[in-house]
């Protein structure tokens, strides 16, 4: 890796849900300041900036992250995707977000990004999951608005309907076919 100037704003090249885009970062710029600010990719909340919370789990090269860990410049070349990225077109919804939608798996939604993003590449991994593999994947999410019951279930009727479908998590439904 090329040596890096501390106080000199490097651009930094790589792709946002499969758009390359570039921002000009500070070596110490967080990878949370450099989506939200840098380039308007908001739906990545923050909330602790200690690695605590998840609101701000992205994927990197397809692995769940905390943006707030890492810095802008180590993005340099990598395929990020954030909430942005789930929804393949703005009317519809993916199979893990209509099922969020139907149990009510959401109250205040800050943490709701961060849960989808590592829903959606755990249900990936493991298209049949237990009871148990989805309290721990969501264990690492701060939520204190829903008792967690109501993700939990969305989670589980997602995994059903995307081995029903023979689908992967980027699947979409029409937000005209759900009962709105
Ligand atoms: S803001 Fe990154 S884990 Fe809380
Ligand atoms: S829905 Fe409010 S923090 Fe989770």
């Amino acid at each position: 890796m090329p040596r890096l100037s501390a106080a000199t704003r490097h651009t930094v090249g790589f792709t946002l849900n499969g758009k390359p885009v570039s921002v000009e970062a500070e070596p110490r710029l967080l990878a949370t300041d450099a989506l939200r600010h840098g380039l308007g990719a908001t739906g990545t909340h923050v909330g602790c900036e200690h690695g605590v919370c998840g609101a701000c789990t992205i994927l990197i090269d397809g692995a769940p992250a905390r943006a707030c860990l890492t810095l802008a410049v180590q993005l340099e070349g990598r395929e990020v995707t954030t909430v942005e990225g789930l929804a393949p077109a703005q009317d519809r919804l993916s199979v893990l977000q209509a099922a969020f939608r139907r149990h009510h798996a959401l109250q205040c939604g800050f943490c709701t990004a961060g849960i989808l993003i590592s829903l959606d590449a755990f249900l990936r991994e493991q298209p049949e999951p237990s009871e148990q593999e989805l309290r721990e994947v969501v264990g690492g999410h701060l939520c204190r608005c829903t008792g967690y019951t109501p993700i939990i279930a969305a989670a589980r009727e997602a995994a059903a309907e995307l081995r029903r479908q023979s689908q992967t998590p980027a699947q979409t439904i029409a937000l005209e076919s759900l009962d709105v």
